[in-house]
């Protein structure tokens, strides 16, 4: 026999069950959207490099270590996309609508990226996402937030999360934080982790963000950056803060949270559990003003988030069942023409019907007990001869005798019995 091959690390199947809970996901947070008047929109699996390479921070953990890049047959740099945000800037600007705003738009599917696999992160994952494109108002920031606080209400799991949210100002206060943060952690400089002295220079606000023991207790009285907001930057950060109370939205202050992707600017916010052991946080985005800009459009505010699918299915309490299924059962090759288009007739009105391929009135009869069937429409010979059909109630055993035509509603009143 040859080898049996294996899902590459990091990559899942997703059978029965877990694609239900995902598929759950899905249709619920694009339902909640739509309530918002999101659209939906589908962008490429794989862009070209310089998409992420541009705007997510040369710096950042997910371009110079995380990304699936390749060269493809004809020399070009392709990229499988760690995210969303990019590629939706990208087509925004490739598409003419930089002009055609508000953008508000819906996507979900396959992100990769490559981080060492564990419980709740995984090199191809899958993300819900958001981006409302053109408002700068802190009130377009609680709105979106408030989008995704009604998903994971919608889905029943609000109440195992909360909301952490942090400013990180506009680029004149993120510089002089970013000075004073230079200044403070260079004086403990040899008490730093590797990772975060080389981090220090060129992106210091990571720091903050560091799980390592000995970088935590030098994070503790780090400078913030409320000490360096602008006056527009405080504006929008307390214009955010009443907005949300508006909005009915709990939320906790966290000054730590950073983001780990380098585009963002005022608002960043994370729904963060503690369910999931290390991967935490279910829903997470910000505002990113330059994004758009980036991707060679002309400067546009955005605001946005996106959502670990995975994440969020393993915090459902159950996904819907499959719908409940009626088994037909002929007996006899006279009755399979007429089990047939019963078969057919049932499904047409809408509901779940199965009949086995082979095997005595006994096998199929089981078979039937064992998909769980409420029903069983059994055709003999005599019934097929007589254009009728006995319809048995599994759950109850009784048994009534339907013409064909009249099976489908029949059943019906037994499913929603
Ligand atoms: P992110 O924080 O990198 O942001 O990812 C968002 C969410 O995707 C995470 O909170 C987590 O639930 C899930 N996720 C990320 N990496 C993995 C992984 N390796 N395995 C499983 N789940 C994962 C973004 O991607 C931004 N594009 C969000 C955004 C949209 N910001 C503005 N608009």
């Amino acid at each position: 026999m040859a080898e049996a091959l294996q899902p590459v690390r990091g990559t899942r199947d997703l059978l029965g069950e877990d694609q239900r809970r995902f598929a759950h996901v899905v249709d619920t947070a694009r339902r909640i959207a739509a309530l918002y008047g999101f659209d939906e929109w589908a962008t490429p699996v794989f862009e070209d490099t310089r998409v992420f390479s541009r705007s997510l921070g040369e710096t950042s953990d997910v371009v110079s270590k995380e990304m699936y890049s390749f060269t493809d047959r004809g020399g070009d740099s392709i990229t499988l996309r760690p995210e969303g945000t990019a590629g939706v800037c990208r087509a925004l600007v490739s598409n003419g609508l930089t002009q055609s705003l508000p953008q508000k738009v819906f996507y979900a599917g396959p992100m990769f990226r490559y981080e060492r696999p564990q419980k709740g992160r995984y090199r191809q994952f899958h993300q819900i996402g958001l981006e409302l494109i053109g408002p700068s108002e802190p009130q377009a920031d609680a709105e979106v937030i408030a989008l995704g606080h009604h998903i994971l209400r919608a889905l029943g799991i609000a109440d195992q999360t909360v909301l952490e949210l942090n400013t990180l100002g506009d680029a004149a206060s993120r510089d002089a934080w970013r000075t004073a943060l230079i200044a403070h952690f260079t004086v403990h400089r040899d008490a730093l982790s590797e990772e975060s002295r080389q981090r220090l220079e060129r992106n210091p606000l990571r720091i903050l963000d560091s799980k390592d023991a000995a970088d935590r207790a030098l994070v503790g009285d780090a400078p913030l950056i409320d000490g360096f907001l602008s006056d527009a930057a405080r504006a929008h950060w307390d214009g955010l803060r009443a907005a949300l109370d508006r909005f009915g939205v709990p939320f906790r202050i966290n000054p730590r949270i950073v983001r780990g992707l380098d585009y963002y600017s005022h608002t960043a916010f994370e729904f963060v559990t503690e369910q999931l052991g290390a991967q935490g946080t279910v829903l997470a985005g910000g505002r990113y003003d330059g994004l758009v800009a980036d991707m060679g459009g002309p400067a546009t505010p955005a605001i946005g988030f996106a959502a670990g699918i995975e994440r969020l299915s393993m915090l459902l309490n159950s996904p819907p069942p499959p719908p409940v299924p009626v088994a037909v059962v002929p007996v006899g090759e006279v009755a399979e023409a007429q089990a047939t288009a019963i078969l057919q007739a049932i499904r047409s009105r809408g509901l779940r019907a199965e009949a086995a391929y082979r095997g005595n009135l006994k096998r199929r009869m089981e078979r039937a007990n064992r998909i769980g069937a409420v029903a069983a429409v059994i055709i003999g010979e005599a019934e097929a001869a007589r254009g009728v059909a006995q319809v048995k109630d599994l759950r109850t055993g009784e048994q009534r005798e339907a013409a064909a035509d009249d099976v489908p509603a029949v059943v019906a009143a037994l499913v929603a019995a």
